[in-house]
Formats: C-alpha cells, sequence, structure tokens
C-alpha cells in the first residue's frame, strides 16, 4: 500500500495519524479514542470470535465479547454456524454465559422460559395470548438479532455491521498468502489468556515486528548485541495489504542472524529457545526429532536440511498431514485488526487482543498454540480458556514481551513523548494497521 497520507481523510478526526512514520500517543489511553475505535471500528470490522473447536456439536456454543457487547456463536448444524446478540427479546437477559451447550436445539431464556430454535426463530412465549399485544409477538419481532458469521483457516469470524462485504473477500489478499500454511488443519494444544495493563493495540505491536528480538529476547539473539545481530537475516519484509492485513516473507540474505554460529548451533539453540520460551512453536514433537539426530554424524551446514527431511519423514509415519514448505511468506501475518501469527513447524501461536471493556489502558490478551495432529489423535476437545495467568507465570519469551508493553504504556502518557517513531521497514506492519483503524475512523 502506499504510504501516503491523505490527508484530508485522516484529519477528520482527533489523533489522526498525519506522518505515518509517527503515532500520536493519545491513541493509546485516550477514552475519546477508544470510543471512537468503539463506535467506528469494532462495530463495522471481522474479528475472529473462537475457534471452531469450541463448537464441536450441534447446539454448542460460546460467548464472545467485545467492549460491551456480548455475541454468543452457535452452531445450528454440521455445516452451519450462527451468531446472535446475547439478548432475550423479552428483557434482554444474556441466553448463554462463557461455553455450554443448548440442548434440544432450543435456546432457552432462564428467566421467563421464552424460547428460541438455533437459527434464531421464536418457538415458545409463556402464557402469550393473554400476555402480550400482537405487534409483540409477530414473528420478525421476536427473532434473535443476527451478528455477520463467516470461517477461515480454523478460526470463527463476526461482524456486527449487516453491510459488511462478506469475510471471503475481507480476507481476499492475506488468505491467499497464508492459505499454504494450513492453518484450517491446526488444533489447539493450549489456549491462554492474560489481562495486561496497556492498551490492545500496544500488546499487539509487540507481536508485529521482529525489531526488538535483539535486545528483549537474549535467548533468541543467542546473546549477540547490536551489530552482531542481523535483523535482516532474522526477518524479512513485509507485504502489507490495504485492508490492513500483512504478512513476512522469507528473509532473502542467506546469511545466520548471529555470526560466528555454524548452522547446526543456530538451529538448534533457536529450537531450544522456542520450545522452553513459549512451549508453542516447538513442541515435543520437533525436539524429539532433533534429539534423534544429535547423535548423528551431520556436517554443520548440513543440519537444518537434515531436521526438514527427519520431520517429514516423521510425519508422513505418524499420518500427520504436514503442507510442503512455502517459499513466500514465513506464515508470520497479521489479520486486521487484531489477530497476529507466528509459525513454527506445521504449528503456529496465534494472539488475539481486545480492550478490555471500555478501559483503554487495559486489554485482554490471548494465546492458542495450536499444531497439526497425527491420523490417531482422535477428535479434539473443546478447547479450554487457561487465566488469567499472571504475567510471571508465563513461559519466559512471553513475559519478556509482555513486560515491555506494560513499561510502554508507563511511557506514553507522560510528558516525554507527543507520538511514537515508527521505523518505515521494520515497523511497517504496525504502521499499516494504524493507517487501517484511520480508515474506518474517517467513515460517516
Ligand atoms: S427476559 Fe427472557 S424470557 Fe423474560
Ligand atoms: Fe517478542
Amino acid at each position: 500500500m502506499s504510504l501516503t497520507p491523505d490527508l484530508e481523510a485522516l484529519a477528520s478526526h482527533p489523533y489522526a495519524i498525519t506522518d505515518p512514520k509517527r503515532v500520536p500517543a493519545q491513541r493509546y489511553y485516550s477514552t475519546d479514542f477508544a470510543q471512537l475505535e468503539k463506535d467506528k471500528l469494532w462495530s463495522h470490522v471481522w474479528q475472529v470470535a473462537c475457534r471452531l473447536e469450541d463448537l464441536p456439536e450441534t447446539g454448542d456454543y460460546i460467548e464472545y465479547e467485545i467492549n460491551d457487547q456480548s455475541i454468543l456463536v452457535v452452531r445450528e448444524s454440521d455445516s452451519r454456524i450462527k451468531a446472535y446478540y446475547n439478548a432475550c427479546r423479552h428483557r434482554a437477559t444474556a441466553l448463554g454465559n462463557g461455553a455450554g451447550t443448548f440442548h434440544g436445539r432450543q435456546i432457552v431464556c432462564p428467566y421467563h422460559g421464552w424460547r428460541w430454535d438455533l437459527d434464531g426463530e421464536n418457538t415458545y412465549v409463556y402464557a402469550s395470548r393473554r400476555g402480550f399485544t400482537p405487534a409483540c409477538l409477530d414473528k420478525d419481532n421476536l427473532r434473535l438479532r443476527e451478528v455477520q458469521v463467516g470461517t477461515w483457516g480454523g478460526m470463527v469470524f463476526v461482524n456486527m455491521d449487516a453491510e459488511a462485504p462478506p469475510l471471503e473477500q475481507y480476507l481476499d489478499g492475506i488468505a491467499k498468502v497464508l492459505d499454504p500454511i494450513a492453518f484450517d488443519r491446526m488444533r489447539v494444544r493450549w489456549w491462554r489468556h492474560v489481562i495486561l495493563p496497556c492498551n490492545w493495540k500496544m500488546a499487539q505491536e509487540a507481536f508485529l515486528e521482529a525489531y526488538h528480538v535483539m535486545q528483549a529476547h537474549p535467548s533468541l539473539s543467542m546473546g549477540a548485541a547490536d551489530d552482531d545481530y542481523d535483523l535482516d537475516a532474522f526477518a524479512g519484509d513485509f507485504e502489507c495489504f490495504d485492508d490492513g492485513h500483512a504478512h513476512m516473507r522469507h528473509p532473502t540474505t542467506g546469511d545466520l542472524p548471529v555470526k560466528g554460529m555454524t548452522k547446526a548451533e543456530y538451529f538448534i539453540q533457536y529450537n531450544n529457545a522456542l520450545y522452553f520460551g513459549t512451549d508453542a512453536f516447538v513442541t515435543e514433537r520437533e525436539m524429539f526429532i532433533q534429539q534423534g539426530l544429535l547423535d548423528k554424524d551431520i556436517p554443520d551446514d548440513e543440519f537444518p536440511a537434515k531436521f526438514f527431511e527427519a520431520l517429514y519423514e516423521y510425519a508422513q509415519g505418524a499420518g500427520i498431514p504436514l503442507p510442503p514448505p512455502v517459499t513466500d511468506t514465513t506464515g508470520y501475518g497479521h489479520i486486521f485488526p487484531n489477530l497476529t501469527f507466528l509459525p513454527g513447524y506445521g504449528t503456529n501461536i496465534i494472539y488475539r487482543s481486545r480492550p478490555n471493556g471500555d478501559d483503554p489502558e487495559s486489554c485482554i490478551f490471548e494465546v492458542w498454540a495450536v499444531q497439526i495432529p497425527g491420523a490417531d489423535a482422535g477428535e479434539p476437545e473443546r478447547p479450554v480458556l487457561e487465566g488469567p495467568i499472571p504475567v510471571e507465570e508465563w513461559p519466559q519469551i512471553f513475559q519478556e514481551d509482555f513486560r515491555n508493553v506494560i513499561g510502554q504504556q508507563k511511557g506514553v502518557r507522560g510528558f516525554g513523548v507527543d507520538d511514537l517513531m515508527m521505523s518505515g521497514p521494520y515497523e511497517a506492519m504496525i504502521i499499516n494497521n494504524h493507517r487501517t483503524i484511520d480508515r474506518y475512523l474517517s467513515r460517516d
């Protein structure tokens, strides 16, 4: 996308970005700005409500909350998912809480027992004839109010704007790039969350660039500091789409990020750091394969290639449908406005960041660790959300990121900064996200 600011359009709301290299600090704490996002972004944008695994059987539901809205996502049949505002059409009582199942294909209000089919049509009003006028009992009036639904990559998206274009259209560019990663084959290994004392965008931005790895994650930079750590060898450039989505291409230098290490040393240490530091990108499966190679006499330069050979061999034996390696994306990407992916080997880590109610300085930050299971894995259990887990109880690498954004929120409020300076090449995903937010906020 072009980064030339459309000043006229962008100046139409407070704290708009007028220089694409500078992000006004107020965007991270102003209640007015958060209100604008609530009115003009969250009520009109496609957003992930849940995983498909959350709804294995007809009648299963899960609640998704954004700002002050509660939405029930419900499996209506094997092939159809619906979403409704979580409010009884009588006196607004919530019809579901958390996750559960509507038995007998009926959604029943716990207050006075009104009922609906899973497709939202009312089936029963207690003492209706004596109690309510025909206008109240009008079929359309009694229907549960619907929210648009779409699915992609094992995830269920919702959009409160009935006029919004369909999800397929919304995801068009990015889905083509990410589909070869086979998100749809991945299943949840764990799902955890933390409440972070910072703006939802700030939490997310810690995962939208690799520029911080040298300083923030010594285990990933192997202790190499400053110019001994080659960021361009670690991270490729970003392809940013006009609708806010983006992904990273593979780095093209062909060098190792850390000078003085062999390919094998770097590869093994990197895997170890991710395994112990996240329990997500790299799992026991890959550690087992790596361990099996350590005793073999493999030339240093060939170790990564041998690892991939062994991985695919193992996958074939275990019936794990790993997709072929992809060349045009690392699988590291972002779906606007609040979903970020980081890839491993048939694994991925998915982050979702959203406002915690109306407080611009608090956010709900969730992590799904997903992996392509083997043939004998059976039907997955419905994932259970763990937490909120205190920052100090997360694996090391998460702690490093969380502490940075907590510190950042402290700084952003003070007189020390007016705006945040952005690097064009390294922080392109962040800029693209802000620019796209402004496009939503500028709409009538
Ligand atoms: S509030 Fe739901 S039936 Fe009365
Ligand atoms: Fe990080």
